[in-house]
């Protein structure tokens, strides 16, 4: 599956998980839809959670029935219904005891601009926060290609050299 590669690319990949700090870490899709960002993580040893929101109530069901709650592959799958615009805080879907975050968002630049303050203030005393984003790159901020996806550009960002806003 394309999706795959985001992980394998980022050092997620389906073999042994590397003795690094960024063990256990926690994927959160903003915006995952059925989930097919959230399908792409599982089974890999170095993620321990991912968890898909979205405001569709229709596509958390989806998401659920295609990808499946609960341990899944031995990863952790978590599902929430919820208006990101309305969030002030990721630590809300991720919780207080996570280390090291991987994000991934497919949105429209101007979704992205409304999520950047959200983005920008996220889980700044967690050590290893990355954010991607899918297609869209977010304004301002210096991102770099990762890749691609089926035909869609995938981008880096690294949240310690971003602005807070
Ligand atoms: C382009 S789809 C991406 C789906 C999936 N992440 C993927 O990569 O295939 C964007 C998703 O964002 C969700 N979305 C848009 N605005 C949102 C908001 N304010 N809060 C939560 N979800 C939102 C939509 O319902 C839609 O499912």
């Amino acid at each position: 599956m394309v999706a795959s590669r985001i992980f394998d690319t980022l050092g997620h990949s389906k073999g042994p998980a590397p003795e690094s700090s960024t063990r256990g870490t926690t994927h959160l899709d903003l915006g995952c839809g059925w989930g097919s960002l959230n399908r792409a993580a599982l089974g890999r040893p170095s993620i321990s959670r991912t968890i898909g929101v979205d405001n569709d109530g229709g596509m958390i069901k989806e998401a659920e029935r295609r990808v499946g709650v609960g341990e899944v592959d031995g990863t952790d799958v978590r599902w929430v219904e919820g208006d990101l615009k309305a969030c002030a805080d990721l630590r809300e879907y991720v919780g207080e005891s996570c280390t090291s975050a991987l994000i991934t968002t497919y949105m429209v630049t101007d979704g992205l601009t409304a999520l950047r303050p959200l983005l920008g203030g996220a889980l700044r005393d967690i050590e290893h926060v990355t954010i991607i984003t899918v297609d869209y790159e977010i304004e301002g901020w210096a991102g770099r290609e990762g890749g691609d996806m089926m035909g869609l550009t995938w981008y880096i960002y690294n949240l310690d050299s971003m602005p807070v806003k």
